[in-house]
């Protein structure tokens, strides 16, 4: 491999962990999905991406390509969420071309800053559409193949590592409110609800459902913005717990563990990787804990 995996993934992971699967990823060309399933593609899986933007989604495929030798990564552009026809099309090329869908990442999403009477009606129901419509197209379309990789897999025919597994990509601002972030926060909690509803539906069936909710995770589109009103640039990372920004190598490891066999009895749960954010930001953004020297340059040895 031409890659250290310390890039992507944490070393206690197995290389093969997801030989044979294949990855189904909306939202695949975002920064935060694209790590995602690097990591699982680093981990011997084979993924397709679908995104709205033809030529990113197309560069990212072939990057992720790149990460393991013999990878087959699928970029499917020009899929809007919001229509089942454009998803079922791709599905039905991954499912072609890669022999199934064992694993699922939903992860499209709409997002701008925007206060509640600046926010025209067409734009609420626009983040709203992409968020709950497009992460519900989603796992009904892939739905029958998460039941046939689970049914496979039983039978002894399915690679290594579990199969049927769904993780929609969620996030913590509408725990607490967020300014700027009705439609968003509004949107995140129906698609929290839709997995706890799958999960429950579709347990019988062997398909679990989680949802991951990163942080404040550095480097992404998602950041950029919240930085924009947040007064977090002179103190990177300050106001988390953990004392810095997460990586989208944080994000990748949830993934990894939610979809390995470390998780089998894990099902209808929100995994959150913020550093211990959330629970800071539910003071106010503008009133996070800003620790004091001596807290955090105290001898240890004493503790
Ligand atoms: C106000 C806006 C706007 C903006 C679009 N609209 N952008 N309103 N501020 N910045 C309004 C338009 O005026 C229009 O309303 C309506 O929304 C639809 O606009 P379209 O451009 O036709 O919509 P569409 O192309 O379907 O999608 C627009 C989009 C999308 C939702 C902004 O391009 C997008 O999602 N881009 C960002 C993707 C992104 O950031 N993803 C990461 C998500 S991270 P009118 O009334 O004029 O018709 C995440 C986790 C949280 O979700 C991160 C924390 C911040």
């Amino acid at each position: 491999m031409s890659y250290p995996k310390a890039d992507f993934v944490s070393s206690a992971w197995k290389d093969d962990l997801f030989r044979k699967k294949v990855v189904f990823c909306t939202g695949g060309n975002g920064t935060i999905c694209s790590a995602q399933v690097r990591a699982l593609v680093y981990l011997g899986a084979d993924a397709c991406i679908v995104g709205r933007n033809e030529q990113k989604t197309k560069n990212i495929a072939k990057e992720l390509s790149e990460v393991r030798t013999n990878a087959r990564v699928l970029g499917i552009g020009g899929v809007d969420v919001r229509q089942p026809r454009l998803l079922q099309t791709a599905i039905d090329r991954c499912v072609e071309e890669l022999g199934g869908i064992d694993l699922l990442i939903v992860g499209a999403a709409g997002n701008f800053l925007a206060s509640i009477e600046d926010l025209s009606p067409n734009a609420f129901k626009t983040v709203i559409d992409i968020d709950t419509l497009g992460s519900y197209n989603t796992v009904k379309l892939t739905l029958p193949h998460l039941v046939k990789s689970v049914q496979m897999q039983e039978a002894g025919n399915r690679g290594v590592g579990p199969s049927g597994r769904v993780i929609f990509v969620s996030a913590t601002m509408h725990y607490t409110g967020y300014p700027l972030q009705a439609h968003v926060s509004a949107a995140k909690a129906a698609v929290d609800a839709i997995a706890v509803n799958f999960a429950l539906e579709y347990g019988p069936f062997g398909v679990t459902s989680n949802i991951i909710s990163p942080g404040p995770i550095g480097g992404t589109e998602g950041m950029r913005k919240l930085s924009m009103i947040e007064k977090i640039k002179e103190k990177e990372g300050r106001r988390v717990p953990l004392q810095r920004y997460g990586s989208v190598k944080d994000i990748a490891d949830a993934t990894v563990y939610l979809f390995s066999d470390a998780a089998n009895y894990v099902n209808g749960e929100v995994l959150v990787v913020d550093g211990g954010a959330w629970r800071v930001l539910a003071t106010g953004p503008d009133s996070g804990i800003q620790y004091p020297e001596n807290v955090l340059t105290r001898n240890t040895s004493k503790i």
